[in-house]
Parts: structure tokens; C-alpha cells; sequence
């Protein structure tokens, strides 16, 4: 550990620290401009000059470029390098604009800041200004390339750290430009964060552009709800609507940076369209009053019925808070226990693979990053969990080994080894590898080890031995840090069972290793935590209500009738009830449907607990209170002219708030008398692991809700899933962008999502005599489609690749689990163009 003093501050920092970063633990911030702690140092800037006046190293150097040694003593505010640093300053400013005034980082403009406190406040430059012709990058990020200083951050983070190449430096000399080497959308899913690493206004966020000041924003730490990983994000709000959405750094989840779905996915709480106002049977009433009606309905149901004809269906999107208040209720009034997915496979999915979750095998993102091998099994990790990616390609620039074994086709931004096999061959697969790696129990393996190694299968399947698996199972054998990754959508029961047991074999083998699964769901670990009975579904409860036994349905921030794989079969029963009730905050297809709706709050604005894939229970503050936009409550550019005492929108409320006034109108006591509700008061007595946590008093980094060790069944063989005999896997599978229920309700992320295709093998399509772009009709049991085909190499043989979207249909035919006979695919015409001005199916396709 180098010692060395500081403004005559003495500090220990780690070997390779540099003396900006030593200086930082000390709470002295040198000015910087291209260092960055996840991008390191390049020196480009000069603005970090420090005096070194003792020690081993003397002069004026770049801190950024010297690490700390023994013995150093270094001057920050030495009158030399305060000069130089206000001469550097002057001499990038030379060029800049000086458009602060109409700059969208002006007021957190880190080249604004340090040009300021240099002392640089006169320009002397008399010359004519070098300047740039804009690109235009996609919907995402607007350029300014006037404003560029040349610190080489964004072509950094871009090529480094993100992965993708189609953004970077070009020119030489005092005319170097960072951009594309045409105007055109950026091709990387992590693009938005060029916003956060540019040091000045080059790339802004466009959606936000020019619709407020930083001061102007209400602010507040939230948590991602695009997928499971819980992103930390800063919300920021202006004028009661959703402006933009910030990384918030946080070591152990995202680092320093989002993914554009997370960072672009909050317009849903924006959307002109939100129901904001109670209704009953089509007429809109006061919330109190609805809340009494929905009390009365459902009491005489109950009467009449008994407890049981009413079900709850609640979401992995809800908070913990509404979760529990939800169970707390249903458990006071004697109901069905709430389920909060639509999908038994995934529910089960998720319970499977938490139940090899503890503390002895648990990785955070970070710890990807760090790990030396990283196996995947059946995740996409670009469409189920995007941070997950850089993670991946984090580890890779390491010098890691990263394979997948996952039947979809595949892009990552990382060298990393596919192996395309059929869904139902992935345990195989897993088994083969790691009996690769261990073929032999070894003389210090307990008996337990034993078995589970002998259990698996040998053999590599023939369609799936990828060149270059075998030196995968060695390095794995000989791995410092191994981290299996285990999605739930695609796979089987057994499968994260089988991943938790490999990952705990190589723990007992190699002394450490990471399980890391990936859910749907921001909160699906949560709501497993609320209803951990993997043999209780959605499903009971459609087929209760088809058998009349359930008379009424409660939907706490779902939408059954756009997530259910049988829509047709969940839309027929749905009209035997005698009650829907909808809490939401979207206009879903449920709300449409339903006989009493209620509106909710968002995250941004009732904030709330979400637990991650990892066991992460983090809290999302509220940024504003709830009311409509400012934008749409004008007429004609101007505040309303007719006056009352309420603000117009603001009738919505946090869903555990709604549920708590329909228990206490119901009767039901959520408090003890004279208390006044608190949003943990469900969550308490719904689940044990929780009772004893309040948001409070949580750290920074959340609380990691993991037992010791995994309760599951460990290394017990289990049996794989029986692989059919014929017929192709059908696979409906998430996309980066369009899928994902949040944020497919905004514009900008759906203008990136690519035209639904069903995607074949090409040797596959050849042998049904199909071509890329040919428009097809494809059934199976439970509906139809028609799309464009879309050929690929890199997946799996016997296998239909389907993205799920709403608005094409396609989500009516979610199922995995249903094969898809492919003879039964008709080339049905020939070409796109004669089927909509954007190539996509036709309403009623389905
Ligand atoms: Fe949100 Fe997931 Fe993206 Fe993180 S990786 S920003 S949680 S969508
Ligand atoms: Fe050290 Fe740029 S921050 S040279």
C-alpha cells in the first residue's frame, strides 16, 4: 500500500492507484476531464496537473497518468500548476462555443465548472472558431460538435466499454470529430450513456432537449423497472411529467451507466392517454367513492360465494409494498392467495432457481465483471437483462472465457462461444461441459459431488458440439472465479436447479463460484417471496373462472389480457366474471375491459421496494407528487380557465394506498387502531423474510435478502425435460427493444425496435423452401401469425424464433412450452410492402 501525502494530507491507497484517484479519498477533486473511473486515464486533456515536490517523482505531471508511490508529497494548488491548468483551460476553450445560454448541460457542465473555478473567465482568443457540421445519431442523442474538447471520453466509452464500432474519432490534427462515419442511429443498446460521459454539451439527451434546466428538475434516487437487475437511476422531473432518467452510480449493480431501454423506458408515466380518473361501469367517479363501490361489489360476491370466487392477480412490476399490501388483504378477507404472474412455467422458473440462491454462491453484476469464466445457460442476455452484457464484455477484456449455451441467434458486443442447441438439449449441454472439465469426481470430492457429476451426461449433443467447447471446459476446470448464469424464460424446470448445482460443485471444487439468475420482472423475486407455491398459477384461476367458481378478479398492475400466452382462452373467460376490478397506471387492455378501474401511482411518483434477480431489496424514492403534465393540462399554451381546488390529474394513488382504503372500507383492519397506514404494514405480515426490514433505515447499496446458503435441492441428480420427438421448439422471446411491457408504451424505444420476424435456421427455411423476407402464415395449439422470415446460422436447428410484442399480435401465441409443427408454415405472399406501410402484420393476424 503506497503511502504518500497530499496537500499535507497523508493517505494509503491501494497498488496501481493513481494520484487523482488518491487525491479523491481525501475528498480533494482535481480537475479532469478525460479520466473517468470506469474508462482510467489517457492523458489527453492536461487539465490534472498537480506539482510532485518530493519523492520519487518531481515536477509538473498529469495526476491521472502517475500511480502513487511510497514517499510521494504532492502540491495540487501549487501557483505552477494552477497556472498551467488555467492556461489548458483557456486553450480548450479556444474553439467552444460559449453557448452556455442555450446549452443543455449549462448548470452540470463539468468543462463549464472547471473553466470557471480555473480563473479562465476572459476570452482573448480574437481568431475565427473551428466548427463542425452535426450528424444525426438516431432518436436518442443529439451532437453538438462545437462544444468538443477532444478528451476522447465518448469514443472510449463507446468502443471500450460498450462494445459497438460504428462510433468513434475520425480526421486528424485540431479537426479530430467524434461521430459516425455517416449520419445514422448509433448501433449500440447502451448509446444514452455518450450523454453522462461527455464532459460538456456535445451529446445531449435528445427527448429531453430543451425542456428544462438542471435546476429546474425535481430529483430523486430510483430504481430501474425494465428488467431484473434494478438498475440504480436518478429520476429527474419537471413540470409534474418524467423529463429524463440518469445512471446512478452504484458499485455493485450498474457501475456508472444504463442501458438505453432503462434509460429511455419512462414514458409510460408520461403517456397523454394514462387513466387518471376512477371509473365504474364506464362512469367516472370520485376515488372514494369508487373505492366503496368496489368494497360493496366484492362483499356481496363473497356473501353470495364465499371467499374463494375471488382471485388477485398482481405483477413483477409492482413494488413489494402493493405486493404484500395485496397478499395482506386477500389473506384478511379470506380470498384465493394472489398470484403475480401470468406464466405457471415462469413462475416455477423462478422458484426453481431461488431456491439456489444464498449468500455462499451470490455475485452481483460487478462480480461478472470481475470473474474469469462466465457460463450461460439459456439467457439472452442483450434482451432479457441488457447491463448484463457489458458485465459479460467487462470480464471478457479481462481475458475471461464467456460461453452461452442458448438456441437463440445471438449478438453481443464480447468474443464470446455460442453454442446454439435446441432448448431442450441446454442441460446436456451444461452436464457435458462440466463433465469435460471434471471427468473424474477427484479423490477430495464428497460422495454428494460425486453423484451429481456421475448423473450428468457425458456427451456433448452431436448438433450442439461447437467447435471450441472443450477449450471452454478447460479453462473452466481451472477457474479462479466461475460464475454459471441461468435465465428463466426459455428453460426448463430442472434447468436453474441444474445451474445453481454446477455452480455450488464448482464452489466445493475451485473454492468460489457465482450463480446469477435472470428474471422477468423488476420485482419478480419479490413476488416469488409473496407466493412461493410453485404449484398454484394464473392458470388455476383462469380455468376457476371458467368453471364459475371465480366470480371476481382483482388486477393490481397487470394485464392479463396482453400477457397471457392464450389470449383467446383468458379473453372468453374473462367475460364469465362478474367483477374486474383494474388498480393500474397504464391504459392496458385490462383497464379496457374492466367493470371498475382505479388509478395508481407510478414508481416515480408513490416510489416503492423492488428486490432484484440477485436478492437486492432497493428502494425507489418519489420524485413529484402525482398530477397530469403541465403539456396537457394547457389551453392553448396557457394555464386552465376554469378553477377548483384539486390539480388536475392527481387523483391517483400508490396501488398498496388503494388496496389499504378497500380493506378498511371492506371492514378489515390494516393498522393496529389510531395508527396511520404505512406502506410496510402488508408487507410485514405477508412474508417473514421481510417483517423485520423497513425502507427507513436500508444502506445505500439496498439489502441483500439471501439466506446463507441455497435452500434448494443442492447437488441432487434430477431428471431433464423430456425432449419431444418431432415438430420444431417454438421460442416467443424478449427483444432489447419492444417487448418489455414498461417501456413498449413509449414512442422513442419503439421506434428502435426492429420489424417483427420469425427467425429459422437458414438450412431449416431451405429445406421448406423459404427466403429471407418471404411473409409466412405459422400455427400451432393456441393461435396463428403471420410475419416476415428471417434467416440465421447462428441459432439452433428445429427451432421457430419469435419476438413477443403486443402491438403485433405475436403475444397472443406466448407460450414456450408449444411446438410449432413446422410443415404447417405457408409461404402466404411474397414479398413485404403489400402488408402495411411499416411491414408489420395486420390487425387480427393472430
Ligand atoms: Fe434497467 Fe435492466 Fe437496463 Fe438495468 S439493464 S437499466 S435494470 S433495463
Ligand atoms: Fe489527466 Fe485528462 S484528466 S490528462
Amino acid at each position: 500500500m503506497p503511502d504518500l501525502i497530499i496537500d499535507g494530507l497523508r493517505v494509503s491507497v491501494p497498488e496501481g492507484t493513481t494520484v487523482i484517484e488518491a487525491a479523491e479519498t481525501l475528498g480533494i477533486m482535481i480537475p479532469r476531464f478525460c479520466f473517468h473511473p470506469a474508462l482510467g486515464s489517457a492523458g489527453s486533456c492536461r487539465m490534472c496537473a498537480v506539482m510532485f515536490t518530493d519523492g520519487p517523482v518531481k515536477g509538473l505531471q498529469m495526476s491521472c497518468m502517475v500511480k502513487a508511490k511510497n514517499g510521494m508529497v504532492v502540491d495540487t494548488g501549487h501557483p505552477e500548476a494552477l497556472a498551467y491548468r488555467k492556461h489548458i483551460a483557456e486553450l480548450l476553450m479556444l474553439h467552444h462555443p460559449h453557448d452556455c445560454p442555450v446549452c443543455d448541460e449549462g448548470g452540470h457542465c463539468l468543462l463549464q465548472d472547471t473553466t470557471i473555478s480555473c480563473g479562465h473567465s476572459l476570452r482573448g482568443f480574437k481568431g475565427k472558431k473551428r466548427t463542425y457540421r452535426n450528424q444525426d445519431l438516431g432518436p436518442l442523442v443529439a451532437q453538438e460538435m462545437n462544444r468538443c474538447i477532444h478528451c476522447y471520453r465518448c469514443s472510449r466509452y463507446y468502443q471500450d466499454v460498450s462494445g459497438y464500432r460504428d462510433f468513434g474519432p475520425m480526421r486528424i490534427a485540431g479537426g479530430v470529430q467524434y461521430g459516425r462515419y455517416t449520419d445514422g442511429p448509433l448501433e449500440s443498446p447502451f448509446a444514452g450513456n455518450l450523454v453522462e460521459i461527455c464532459p460538456t454539451g456535445v451529446f445531449t439527451d435528445k427527448p429531453s432537449r430543451h425542456k428544462a434546466r438542471h435546476w429546474d428538475l425535481e430529483r430523486a434516487p430510483s430504481v430501474c423497472l425494465s428488467c431484473s437487475l434494478g438498475c440504480n437511476t436518478t429520476v429527474c422531473a419537471r413540470y409534474r411529467a418524467v423529463v429524463k432518467l440518469e445512471a446512478r452510480e452504484s458499485a455493485e449493480v450498474n457501475g456508472h451507466f444504463l442501458c438505453d431501454r432503462g434509460r429511455y423506458g419512462y414514458e409510460y408515466a408520461n403517456l397523454p392517454e394514462r387513466p387518471r380518473t376512477a371509473t365504474v361501469d364506464g362512469t367516472e367517479l370520485p376515488l372514494h367513492d369508487a373505492l366503496a363501490e368496489t368494497a360493496a361489489r366484492l362483499k356481496r360476491i363473497r356473501e353470495a360465494h364465499g371467499g374463494a370466487a375471488v382471485a388477485c392477480l398482481g405483477s413483477s412490476r409492482q413494488s413489494i409494498e402493493s405486493q404484500g399490501m395485496l397478499a395482506s388483504m386477500a389473506s384478511m378477507a379470506g380470498w384465493r392467495k394472489p398470484e403475480y404472474s401470468t406464466g405457471s412455467h415462469r413462475k416455477r422458473n423462478i422458484l426453481s432457481a431461488l431456491a439456489g440462491l444464498g449468500l455462499d454462491l451470490h455475485v452481483s453484476l460487478a462480480g461478472i465483471g470481475a470473474s474469469d469464466c462466465v457460463l450461460v445457460v439459456g439467457a439472452a442476455p442483450l434482451s432479457e437483462a441488457p447491463m448484463l452484457t457489458l458485465s459479460l464484455r467487462q470480464a471478457a477484456r479481462n481475458g475471461a472465457a464467456v460461453c452461452v449455451i442458448d438456441p437463440r441467434p445471438l449478438v453481443m458486443p464480447l468474443p464470446f462461444l455460442h453454442i446454439p442447441s435446441r432448448k431442450y438439449d441446454m442441460e446436456s449441454c451444461l452436464g457435458a461441459i462440466l463433465r469435460r472439465a471434471f471427468p473424474d469426481p477427484g479423490p477430495d470430492s464428497s460422495p454428494e459431488e460425486a453423484a451429481f457429476l456421475e448423473a450428468l451426461a457425458p456427451e456433448m449433443p452431436e448438433a450442439a458440439a461447437t467447435p471450441g467447447w472443450e477449450e471452454f471446459a478447460a479453462k473452466l476446470a481451472s477457474a479462479r472465479m466461475p460464475v454459471i448464469v441461468c435465465g428463466t424464460d426459455i428453460v426448463s424446470l430442472s434447468t436453474p436447479p441444474l445451474a445453481a448445482g454446477v455452480a455450488k460443485f464448482l464452489a466445493g471444487r475451485l473454492g468460489k463460484a457465482g450463480f446469477f439468475p435472470v428474471f422477468a420482472g423488476a420485482n419478480a423475486l419479490g413476488a416469488a417471496l409473496m407466493n412461493p407455491d410453485p404449484d398454484t398459477s394464473f392458470d388455476d384461476i383462469v380455468e376457476g373462472i371458467d368453471q364459475g367458481s371465480v366470480k371476481a378478479l382483482i388486477c393490481v398492475e397487470s394485464d392479463p389480457l396482453a400477457r397471457f400466452a392464450n389470449h383467446s382462452r383468458v379473453h372468453e373467460a374473462f367475460e364469465k366474471l362478474e367483477l374486474l376490478v383494474c388498480i393500474d397506471h397504464l391504459p392496458s387492455r385490462t383497464r379496457d375491459k374492466a367493470r371498475i378501474f382505479l388509478p395508481s401511482q407510478t414508481v416515480f411518483e408513490a416510489g416503492g421496494s423492488f428486490v432484484n434477480q440477485e436478492g437486492r431489496l432497493q428502494y425507489a424514492h418519489p420524485a413529484f407528487a402525482c398530477a397530469a403534465p403541465l403539456s396537457q393540462t394547457l389551453e392553448n399554451g396557457d394555464p386552465p380557465r376554469t378553477f377548483s381546488q384539486g390539480v388536475p390529474g392527481s387523483e391517483p394513488r400508490p396501488s398498496w394506498e388503494l388496496l389499504t382504503r378497500l380493506a378498511e372500507l371492506s371492514g378489515m383492519s390494516c393498522c393496529p387502531p389510531g395508527e396511520t397506514p404505512h406502506p410496510w404494514n402488508g408487507v410485514a405480515s405477508a412474508s417473514p423474510v421481510l417483517a423485520a426490514l423497513s425502507s427507513d433505515a436500508w444502506p445505500h447499496n439496498g439489502v441483500l435478502l439471501l439466506p446463507e446458503k441455497g435452500c434448494g435441492p443442492g447437488l441432487a441428480a434430477r431428471p431433464s425435460a423430456p425432449v419431444p420427438d418431432a415438430g420444431a421448439d417454438l421460442i416467443i422471446t424478449e427483444q432489447a427493444f419492444g417487448t418489455e411491457e414498461l417501456s413498449s408504451y413509449g414512442t422513442i424505444l419503439r421506434s428502435l425496435a426492429p420489424i417483427p420476424q420469425v427467425m429459422l435456421h437458414s438450412l431449416d427455411a431451405t429445406t421448406i423452401s423459404l427466403r429471407e423476407e418471404d411473409y409466412v402464415h405459422m400455427a400451432c395449439e393456441i393461435g396463428a401469425v403471420r410475419c416476415y422470415v428471417r434467416m440465421v446460422e447462428n441459432m439452433a436447428r428445429s427451432t421457430v424464433v419469435l419476438p413477443r410484442r403486443d402491438d403485433s399480435g405475436w403475444q397472443y401465441a406466448t407460450a414456450n412450452g408449444y411446438t410449432v409443427e413446422l410443415s404447417l408454415l405457408h409461404k402466404h405472399v411474397d414479398g413485404p410492402g403489400e402488408h402495411g406501410a411499416h411491414g408489420k402484420p395486420e390487425e387480427g393476424d393472430a
